[in-house]
């Protein structure tokens, strides 16, 4: 029987770690949440986030993946939330609409390891205050003619970190922010859990 257990126990593969930091809906947590559940070798370990409001916590429990909540507090002064995303063995930290700067502690025992996904082509429309519809009513308003996503690691400044990947679409002279928040958002389900998926399996790209 002993032995049995064993083997069965060489038979499962170590799988790579993602923990999701989200902080509203969550629709691209809800992605990644999709596409690794039943993957061989990646999973969503857990999701942390910083309001207790938040639908992505709902959306990790659905897939029964830890949610953890904490406070400002907790972040910021203290290495609980450090220490507890460290206990999931993370090989990837995703920020998937997560709103606050990420302290330091995180950044030095994490490095290159923290990626973050902002709706429109960087360094534009980037920093302190640039999400969700203030991003797009901006787009729209500047009369670029087109927008998109960027993927890219995370440092100490909002947006600022070195880019893994854009993709475009156009914005249309009639666009409401709302109609291009849509069309960027439809981007982003696409490419982040691929760009995800690459960071982790293709060698040298962490
Ligand atoms: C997305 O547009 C993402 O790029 C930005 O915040 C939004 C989050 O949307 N960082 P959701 O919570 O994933 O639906």
């Amino acid at each position: 029987m002993q032995l049995h257990s064993k083997l069965i126990l060489l038979e499962q593969p170590v799988k790579k770690n993602i923990v999701i930091f989200a902080s509203g809906s969550g629709s691209n947590a809800q992605r990644l949440l999709e596409h690794f559940e039943h993957h061989p070798q990646i999973r969503v370990a857990a999701l942390f986030s910083n309001n207790p409001k938040a639908y992505a916590l709902k959306r990790a429990e659905t897939y029964h993946v830890p949610a953890l909540l904490f406070s400002r507090d907790e972040f910021y002064n203290s290495d609980k939330v450090l220490e507890q995303v460290k206990a999931f063995n993370p090989d990837l930290i995703v920020l998937a609409g997560f709103l606050w700067l990420v302290p330091l502690n995180l950044l030095q025992t994490f490095p290159d390891k923290i990626i973050n996904i902002h709706p429109a082509l960087l360094p534009k429309y980037g920093g302190k205050g640039m999400h969700g519809l203030h991003v797009h009513t901006a787009v729209v308003q500047s009369g670029d003619e087109r927008s998109g996503i960027t993927i890219h690691r995370v440092n100490e400044e909002y947006d600022k970190g070195e880019f893994i990947l854009q993709e475009y679409c156009p914005v249309h002279p009639q666009d409401t922010p709302e109609e291009l928040a849509a069309r960027v958002l439809q981007l982003e389900h696409k490419h982040l859990p691929e760009v995800v998926e690459q960071l982790l399996l293709e060698k040298d790209k962490l």
